[in-house]
């Protein structure tokens, strides 16, 4: 369902992605992506799942799942519930909303059974490691440091990626590895890519960008001119 290479765009809980800002930030990137015939998700706010999955065509997935099973649970997020809205995964982990190991591995386990996709995001190569013996479908090494900065993790920290790709691999070869932190350009996914990577995940550079469609081209552009495609 989520072929690679791909570009994951993250909304996060910024202003410039709530609502209808978010259904109109998914068809942006959506057209973009349909257009130039590459693999893109969005991961809109988890009450604009439902809006946004209704709108595009792209696979949409949630921001964070709680790893229960359905019954007297108050203010959760269920699989169960992310599936009906229209999501086809979700992340977990994101250093943004981070899990315990044991949380992690149970919302790998949940998601797997309700046919759900598991974007487990990891701060570093090490726990990349870890989180691929629980037998995810990707991985996204994410060192927060760069986080929301621009200063792209493909760039700046190449050795991340590389030894994330390494380590995930040697593990579990099934493991898609994506990388994430301050991917801005066109030419910050070709190099993810060309060091390994099997996709992207990014935030600022696209959902907070003056044109969006614009930025959403450039990102689109990396994936078209990497050795992967
Ligand atoms: O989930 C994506 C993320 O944490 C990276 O954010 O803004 O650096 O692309 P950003």
């Amino acid at each position: 369902m989520l072929q690679t290479p791909i570009v994951i765009v993250n909304f996060k809980t910024y202003s410039e992605s709530m609502g209808e800002r978010g259904v109109g930030l998914a068809r942006t990137i959506a057209s973009v992506a349909e257009r130039e015939g590459v693999s893109v998700s969005v991961a809109p706010q988890n009450p604009d799942l439902h809006r946004v999955a209704t709108q595009v065509r792209i696979p949409v997935l949630a921001q964070h799942v709680d790893p229960l099973t359905p019954g007297a649970h108050t203010g959760w997020i269920l699989p169960e519930t992310i599936k009906e809205a229209g999501a086809v995964g979700s992340l977990i982990n994101h250093s943004e909303h981070p899990l315990e190991i044991k949380e992690v591995e149970m919302g790998i386990k949940r998601l797997k059974e309700v046919g759900l996709i598991s974007v487990v995001c990891a701060k570093d190569p090490e726990v990349c490691k870890s989180v691929a013996s629980l037998d995810p479908d990707f991985v996204a090494v994410e060192p927060p440091e760069l986080i929301g900065t621009g200063r792209a993790v493909s760039k700046v920290k190449p050795e991340v990626v590389t030894e994330a790709v390494e380590l995930v691999k040697g593990v579990n070869r099934k493991v898609k590895v994506l990388c994430g932190a301050g991917i801005s350009t066109g030419e910050d996914v070709r190099t993810a890519i060309n060091l390994g990577a099997e996709g992207v995940l990014l935030a600022s550079s696209v959902v907070k960008a003056r044109d969006p469609e614009a930025a959403i081209k450039d990102i689109v552009n990396g994936v078209l001119t990497s050795r992967r495609v």
